[in-house]
């Protein structure tokens, strides 16, 4: 264990004055009784409500306040937060007191004992939310809670008090500060292995009142896409190749029955038919499936893609028949070993697609 991190506080403001002098003062008495080595910093974004001037008026060389000017945001504003940051060690939690600061010692602790993130949470034992919580609001933050349970174990993983070392942070993918789940964008996306929990008292804000609105919680929703696609990156992919691969099949027979009908040969008519189904699925996966494709050149893309798919046509056949020669008794329900073979296709397919058709650069 490492002694004397140095520790960076950053604490996300928007209209706060009311809440600044008791949450300095907090801090610095867990400051001075831990003997820690720790910065304040604030990141206002332009309140104009005296917070500026009532930071600097303080003097404190250890608390600063940020303001911007340009941007918005609880989640970008933290991250500002860290590339000012000069600490080993950063913590995250708000102004309205709703977050104890006096937990911030058993945070750094577990930091230092080897956990690669920590999280001030409401649903661990000995945790607790305000009484004074009405019930719409626990629904509401239940309901959230579970809709990223596929994301991270973590029980609480949007309580916004937490501590993560510079470390694991700098190991970070990039970070897209949509909303202001930041905690959970960290986990998802910071290559965090241990994560522990330490029970807090979720105390109702001091004073003002709560920036999270309506608006804030559809961005939620925005941010729960983004997050799946990045951490199921492959079985995204591989949804909307099979979907479109359906949407193929239906084309097929659409354009068969059309050119029957006007009176081309039923051999003709197939062949077109399978043509015509294959251009329809290279541009839907070239624009949807794998959007980063249209930066190189088409036509490269549709000769390989046409290529990838006659060998899947192969793989399919002889996926039939080694099944066929392995259980005979499937001759008698050849859906089964068909299916099979669709299915063996389309893994071959989306791989070869992926990976070399519409590789990215
Ligand atoms: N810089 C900046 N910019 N700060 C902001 C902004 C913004 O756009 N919006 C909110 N903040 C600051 C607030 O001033 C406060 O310090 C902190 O972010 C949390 O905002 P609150 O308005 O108190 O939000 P809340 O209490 O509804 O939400 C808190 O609890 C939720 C759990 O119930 C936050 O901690 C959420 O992250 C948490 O999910
Ligand atoms: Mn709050």
């Amino acid at each position: 264990m490492q002694m004397m991190q140095s520790i960076s506080v950053v604490v996300p403001t928007y209209k706060e004055r009311d809440n600044l002098p008791e949450l300095i003062n907090r801090i610095q008495k867990v400051r001075e009784d831990h003997h820690l080595n720790l910065e304040l910093i604030i990141v206002d974004d332009n309140s104009k409500d005296g917070s500026e001037e009532y930071v600097q008026s303080l003097g404190l060389p250890w608390c600063r306040i940020l303001v911007r000017r340009d941007e918005k945001g609880l989640s970008s504003a933290v991250l500002k937060g860290f590339t000012e940051a000069q600490g080993d060690i950063f913590v995250v939690m708000d102004a309205d007191l709703s977050h104890p600061p006096e937990k911030i010692p058993e945070l750094i602790e577990q930091i230092q004992t080897g956990a690669d993130m920590v999280m001030g949470s409401r649903y661990v034992p000995g945790g607790k939310t305000d009484e004074e919580w009405g019930i719409f609001r626990w629904l509401n933050s239940k309901i959230a809670t579970l809709l990223a349970r596929p994301l991270t174990s973590v029980k609480d993983p949007m309580s916004g008090f937490f501590a993560l070392p510079r470390r694991i942070y700098e190991k970070s993918a990039p970070l897209n500060p949509t909303g202001y789940k930041i905690a959970l964008e960290l986990l998802v996306k910071c290559p965090v292995e241990k994560v522990v929990e330490i029970p807090i008292y979720f105390s109702q804000r001091a004073k003002g009142k709560s920036k999270l609105s309506i608006k804030e919680q559809f961005k939620y929703l925005v941010h729960l896409r983004r997050l799946y696609s990045f951490k199921y990156e492959n079985l995204t992919y591989f949804l909307h190749f099979s979907i479109i691969g359906f949407s193929g099949t239906i084309v097929n027979l659409l354009a068969l029955t059309i050119l029957v009908f006007f009176g081309i040969p039923v051999r003709l008519s197939v062949a077109i038919s399978i043509i015509i189904a294959m251009l329809s699925n290279f541009v839907l996966n070239r624009r949807f499936t794998f959007p980063h494709a249209v930066e190189s050149h088409w036509f490269p893309q549709l000769i390989g893609f046409m290529s990838a798919c006659s060998i899947g046509a192969v793989i399919n056949y002889i996926t039939v028949l080694i099944l066929l020669y392995i259980f005979p008794l499937l001759e008698n329900i050849p859906q089964i070993p068909a299916l099979v073979g669709i299915l063996a296709g389309l893994i071959f397919n989306f791989i070869l697609s992926k990976n070399f058709v519409f590789r990215k650069k």
